[in-house]
């Protein structure tokens, strides 16, 4: 073997050449992040000043209204055009009643932050879940989450939202028929600017785990797997999505993100609409907790997996590093 520098291959190709140095591998990049891609996902519970921090998720807390405004406020100025609101409310019901209450935490939330954040993009998410005495996305007979019903009530949450001046509302239930049933909703009350985000491909994912603590939504029995996707399917998500689209989404999301890239891509390449992708918690919480082990460098990493959905297709990405990645990239 020769160990000499003189020694010299006859290569044409070297594609070494393009990342001799940051300048050359910075020119010849492919994908960007920048933070107009991110939103910002903010917990609101009832109250004033309450700013409770996640176990599970470090650095997301439990937000009063007012607290919130101040978090949106400081995402806004690192540059992060969007936040997503869940409510938890101080009481729940068997039909989730407070998810439609005009003077419950996300609908007071949204009044304030339109009236205070100029350019803040407000989107919320509908689903009965954090209201639901029994942890479920919808209303329960016997163990059945029974569809139709379940729609009537949704759609009026997100009525509610566009009348406290959400822009966008975000269905993450998975029930049959609810973007058709919300843009209706909407349209015949005057809200046909209101724009509808569907989480179209929702798979069951135990990565949801520290989310329902966040929310306290955990079910009290059974799981979601009779309206969620089967983590072994892409072709069935694949029409979900052609279904929300149809019934009328703006943009169309799948969820969760990394262990999903796949389905995304396809999303992306076979609709070619807005595309957004979710990091859920347990993906936040993962990396997290190998860094505070010291066992993962989470700069790196959370740009690597950040990078990676944006690669795979994601217009937009819903992620509790918004506010970091912002700031980081600034
Ligand atoms: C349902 C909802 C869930 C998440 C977003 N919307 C939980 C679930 O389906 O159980 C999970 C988000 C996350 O894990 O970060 N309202």
């Amino acid at each position: 073997m020769a160990t000499t520098t003189t020694a010299k291959l006859a290569l044409t190709r070297r594609p070494r050449r393009l990342r001799r140095t940051e300048a050359i591998r910075s020119l010849v990049r492919e994908t960007r992040l920048t933070p107009d891609c991110f939103i910002y996902p903010l917990f609101v519970v009832e109250g004033a000043g309450v700013r409770r921090e996640v176990p599970s998720m470090p650095g997301v807390f439990q937000l009063s209204v007012d607290q919130a405004v101040q978090e949106a406020a400081a995402a806004r100025a690192d540059g992060v055009p969007a936040v997503l609101l869940f409510g938890v409310p101080a009481e729940k019901d068997a039909s989730g009643s407070a998810a439609a209450d005009p003077d419950a935490p996300v609908q007071s939330a949204v009044r304030a932050l339109k009236r205070e954040i100029k350019d803040l993009i407000v989107i919320t998410d509908v689903c009965l879940c954090e209201y639901t005495s029994h942890g479920h996305c919808g209303i329960v007979e016997g163990d059945e989450i029974v569809n139709d019903i379940t729609v009537l009530h949704l759609a009026q949450a997100a009525l509610s939202h566009a009348v406290a001046g959400a822009d966008i509302v975000a269905p993450s239930d998975m029930m049959d028929g609810r973007v058709a049933a919300i843009r209706r909703t909407l349209d015949e009350r005057g809200y046909e600017n209101t724009a509808i985000m569907s989480y179209a491909a929702k798979y069951c994912s135990g990565f949801y785990g520290p989310f329902r603590e966040a929310a306290d939504s955990t079910p009290q029995f059974g799981d979601r797997r009779g309206h969620q996707l089967d983590p072994a399917n892409v072709e069935e998500a694949l029409r979900e999505v052609e279904i929300d689209i149809e019934e009328g989404a703006d943009i169309v999301l799948v969820k969760p993100a990394l262990p999903y890239l796949d389905v995304l891509a396809k999303v992306k390449d076979r609709f070619a609409v807005p595309t957004a992708a979710y990091q859920v918690s347990g993906e936040y919480a993962m990396l997290k907790a190998a860094a505070a082990r010291g066992w993962l460098d989470e700069r790196r990493v959370m740009f690597e997996t950040l990078t990676g959905i944006r690669r795979a297709g994601a217009d937009m990405i819903i992620t509790y590093y918004a506010r970091e990645a912002a700031r980081a990239l600034r």
